[in-house]
């Protein structure tokens, strides 16, 4: 079973970066999500974003070929990509141990969650961890969820796992399938 969202994730990537060329880390951070996968498919190409030059910078020192990290908002994800995304991972909120002022904001993910949905293959996944344990990341969940729960069946699955047990409103996962 799993016993938190990382491993959760984890395992929502072992199902799926083994069948994907493109992946998109929307929220580079220290690349832990983007190693992850590395780690799964060492044939991937990833588009790392991150509006902090710092862990851009980080990323870029380690050398790796199949990833570019890019100092640019997610939203202007489309400037780099073209299309045929199989996978793109949001890790929403702040650095741990990062300046804490420096968060995701929720219009701008709804925005790039829109322009995704156009830009993924059938059968690409967007995976949204959310942080609902502090005032903004609550009122992100609020928000970017309101939005997810518009989104079309025929067209998109839209699953939320979440620990119904953990008390102070432990982080949750959604993940999007494009399905037509
Ligand atoms: C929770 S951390 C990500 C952790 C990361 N996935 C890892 O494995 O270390 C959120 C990151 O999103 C970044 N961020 C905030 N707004 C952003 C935006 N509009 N576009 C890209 N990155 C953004 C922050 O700078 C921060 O590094």
């Amino acid at each position: 079973m799993y016993d938190n969202t990382k491993s959760l994730v984890k395992n929502i990537m072992e199902m799926k970066i083994p069948k994907s060329n493109i992946c998109l880390d929307m929220t580079l951070g220290n690349g832990n999500d983007s190693l992850n996968m590395l780690e799964l498919n060492n044939s991937i190409k990833i588009y790392g974003f991150d509006i902090q030059k710092s862990c851009v910078d980080k990323i870029k020192a380690l050398n790796i070929e199949n990833i570019y990290a890019i100092n640019d908002s997610h939203i202007n994800f489309d400037k780099y990509v073209d299309s045929d995304i199989d996978f793109a991972i949001f890790n929403l909120g702040y650095l741990p141990g990062g300046d804490k002022s420096i968060t995701t904001d929720y219009d701008t993910v709804i925005h790039t969650i829109e322009k995704l949905l156009c830009a993924i293959k059938i059968d690409a996944l967007i995976v949204i961890t959310f942080y609902p344990g502090h005032k903004s990341g609550l009122d992100e969940s609020i928000n970017v969820l309101e939005y997810l729960n518009t989104l079309d069946q025929k067209r998109y699955n839209v699953v939320k796992y979440e620990f119904v047990n953990q008390i102070n409103n432990p982080p949750f996962v959604c993940v999007i399938e494009r399905i037509k």
